[in-house]
């Protein structure tokens, strides 16, 4: 770990390799802790660092459970996200304790909706198949019938979840002439239905049994945890494919697999896994299953984007402003 920027300054613990020009701010800033080497924090590095701290800049790496937060100083008085999503984060030990939480939402909306996109032409398209019998050098030519996929103008999409991404999602997707349908708790304003031509459903159930694709975009709570179990999946038609640039605990990935290897579902494009960085054996072993790694906020614009949120979260909550992205007190 490195330690610089001026000692009587904040101390703020940064849990990975953030860009260069988000570290040199840091350090003007506050006396900031770095890592350098990017390795990755274990629990107990996690709890030492939070003894110590008086900002925390976790990513979705770090397990920041009740464990951690009760190893936490009374100096600690927040974490500052570098991220949007917030599911590894225990938010219910985190509030108990008065620790403020923020995140850094809206700058990486338009990234993972292009990634989300991306996996949608790559798996009908079957991209990837062609790539690797090209590379391989087993090509042999042009011919009519080599490497069909399927069109995905005029097919249907079920987007899970209309928030932020959701909804840049379903923007890409009318421009691709998709009809567009989505699930949500809540239903989209009648003048942003209209404006995204997008059909809600209320029940997931009947969704699923009407889409060509579907494309899960919902942030990862207890309520949506394997909110794609087994049955639900069972639902889809046999044609379906699923996109995933959310979080992989929304899927019950041994089921996805399962059924994707016996012919129930025709495919799918996975950004995020369940136990990240391992993937289930039985995926890696399908050809029509497009895999990914966790890089649908991977753009350079993006990363320091969402590095200067984490600095105006925390340079606000320093100077006893209220952060603009705070998760916590809700
Ligand atoms: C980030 C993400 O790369 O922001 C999120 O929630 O899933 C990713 O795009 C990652 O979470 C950084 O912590």
């Amino acid at each position: 770990m490195s330690q610089t920027g001026n000692r009587n300054r904040p101390k703020v613990v940064v849990t990975r390799k953030l860009p260069d020009i988000i570290e040199t701010r840091m350090a003007e800033l506050f006396h900031v802790s770095l890592n350098l080497a990017d390795k990755p924090y274990d629990q107990e590095a996690l709890k030492a660092a939070v003894a110590d701290a008086d900002v925390l800049v976790p990513t979705v790496t770090d397990k920041i459970d009740a464990d951690v937060i009760a190893a936490a100083g009374d100096k600690l008085k927040l974490i500052a996200n570098f991220g949007v999503g917030v599911n590894h984060i225990d938010l219910a030990a985190a509030q108990a304790k008065g620790i403020t939480v923020t995140n850094t939402p809206g700058v990486l909306t338009e990234d993972t909706a292009d990634l989300t996109m991306a996996l949608l032409l790559a798996v009908p398209r079957r991209l990837f198949e062609g790539e690797k019998i090209l590379r391989a050098g087993d090509w042999t030519g042009w011919t009519p019938t080599f490497l069909m996929g399927h069109r995905i103008q005029g097919k249907r999409l079920g987007i899970i979840g209309m928030g932020r991404i959701g909804r840049a999602v379903a923007r890409r997707a009318q421009a691709f002439n998709m009809a567009v349908h989505y699930h949500n708790r809540t239903r989209l304003p009648e003048e942003v239905e209209t404006d995204l031509e997008a059909t809600f459903w209320e029940d997931l159930d009947q969704m699923l049994t009407r889409m060509d694709f579907v494309s899960v975009n919902c942030p990862l709570t207890e309520e949506t945890h394997h909110l794609l179990n087994r049955d639900r999946l069972k639902k889809l038609q046999a044609h379906a494919v699923i996109i995933n640039t959310a979080r992989g605990e929304i899927i019950d990935e041994e089921a996805l697999a399962d059924l994707i290897e016996v012919g129930r579902i025709a495919g799918a494009g996975l950004d995020v896994f369940e136990a990240e960085p391992e993937i289930n054996p039985k995926l890696l072993e399908l050809d029509n299953v497009v895999l990914t790694p966790h890089m649908g906020s991977a753009t350079i614009e993006a990363r320091v984007a969402m590095g200067e949120k984490v600095l105006i979260n925390i340079r606000a909550f320093v100077d006893k402003h209220r952060p603009p992205d705070r998760v916590l007190p809700y």
